[in-house]
């Protein structure tokens, strides 16, 4: 029998827009303050995209992933994007960037699972590369949050922002290194507790949904919070335990950037020393498909991740849906 084909992450690339819409510039637009957004969620500021749609953050993102791998678009075989705030509905935003990037030989498709959207299509990327039936998938998860946000909700608007990053999946080199194993669940029963009413084919726009702001996001903050405290940590602990895993033996915690709230118990759960957990919702916000790819090119830059560690991904968001992925890292550090 062959051997089992295993999928690695063998690069990765991030792209966040340049604008920065601070808590004090918040604190103009709506009933809030810097503090209560500091203490309650861990966010300081979050990027706006200006121009363009969700695929103006996925192409960089993906051009960035290529060059550190060096490799040209035409290579790529598969294009997944998770999103919940594509182009348009259809095409997808893959096949936009699959254009923008020339990546003229890869199928494109999107992944919709909101907040767990990358772990999700991280998965289904590797299934391809497990199959032996592709070689290289690219992964990205990029959210223009700001563009489904109503600015004159305080309960929202102070949580997102947009930005786009991107791993390259290939067979893994080394059996020990790559995407070993990973837990994935969804409940339908969350579907009111976060969620854009509008748009869709139930509430088709009309003036009536615009008018009553259901092409926005609603989220029931404090349910979702209560059940993405324990999903998290759950699944993460899950995770661990399945791989016999101790607090000492993770070597990265890679939260869902939601709340610092949430991260925390996590990690507590998990055992972890908090230096080992990766977070910059400070700089972000929460940026949905993006936090956790975001998290991993940004620490691989800094030459922080490093080959043979100990990656542990977790997320949760509407749906709901959540989940969790370990990965042995496979990537030299960036020197
Ligand atoms: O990423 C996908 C999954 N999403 C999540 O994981 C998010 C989960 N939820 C949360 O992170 C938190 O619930 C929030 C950050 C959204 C809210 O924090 P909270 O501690 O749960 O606050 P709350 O919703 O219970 O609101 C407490 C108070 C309320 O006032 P009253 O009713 O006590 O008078 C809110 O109206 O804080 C008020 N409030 C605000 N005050 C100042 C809500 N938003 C703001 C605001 N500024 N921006």
């Amino acid at each position: 029998m062959s051997e089992r084909i295993r999928a690695a992450i063998t690069a990765v690339g991030h792209y966040v827009p340049e604008k920065i819409l601070s808590n004090k510039e918040l604190e103009k637009m709506v009933d809030t303050t810097d503090e209560w957004i500091v203490t309650r969620t861990g966010i300081r500021e979050r990027r706006i995209l200006e121009q363009g749609g969700t695929s103006e953050l996925a192409a960089p993102a993906a051009l960035a992933c290529l060059k550190n791998r060096g490799i040209e678009a035409g290579e790529i075989d598969v294009i997944i994007v998770a999103t919940i705030s594509p182009d348009m509905f259809f095409p997808s935003t893959a096949c936009l960037v699959q254009e923008k990037i020339g990546a003229k030989n890869a199928w494109c498709f999107d992944v919709s699972a909101a907040c767990s959207g990358f772990v999700f299509a991280l998965v289904t990327g590797c299934q391809f590369i497990e199959a032996g039936t592709y070689k290289k998938v690219l992964v990205i998860g990029s959210d223009k949050m700001s563009a489904i946000t109503d600015y004159t909700d305080r309960n929202t608007c102070v949580l997102f922002g947009d930005a786009g990053a991107a791993v390259l999946l290939e067979p893994s080199d080394d059996p020990n290194l790559g995407v070993m194993d990973h837990r994935l669940y969804s409940d339908g029963a969350g579907k009111n507790a976060l969620y854009q009413k509008g748009g869709g084919s139930l509430n088709p726009p009309t003036y009536q949904t615009i008018d009553n702001k259901m092409h926005y996001i609603y989220q029931d903050g404090k349910s979702v919070f209560k059940v993405a405290v324990i999903g998290m940590a759950d699944v993460s602990a899950e995770i661990m335990k399945r791989n016999n895993l101790t607090g000492a033996d993770v070597d990265w915690l890679v939260p869902h950037q939601a709340n610092l709230r949430i991260i925390d118990a996590c990690r507590e759960r998990m055992n972890l020393d908090p230096s080992k957990v990766m977070i910059n919702i400070d700089k972000y916000g929460n940026t949905t498909a993006a936090t956790i790819p975001l998290c991993l090119s940004e620490w691989w830059h800094a030459g922080k991740l490093k080959r043979g560690q100990k990656v542990v991904l977790s997320s949760f968001g509407a749906g709901y849906t959540w989940g969790a992925v370990l990965v042995n890292w496979s990537i030299d550090p960036k020197s």
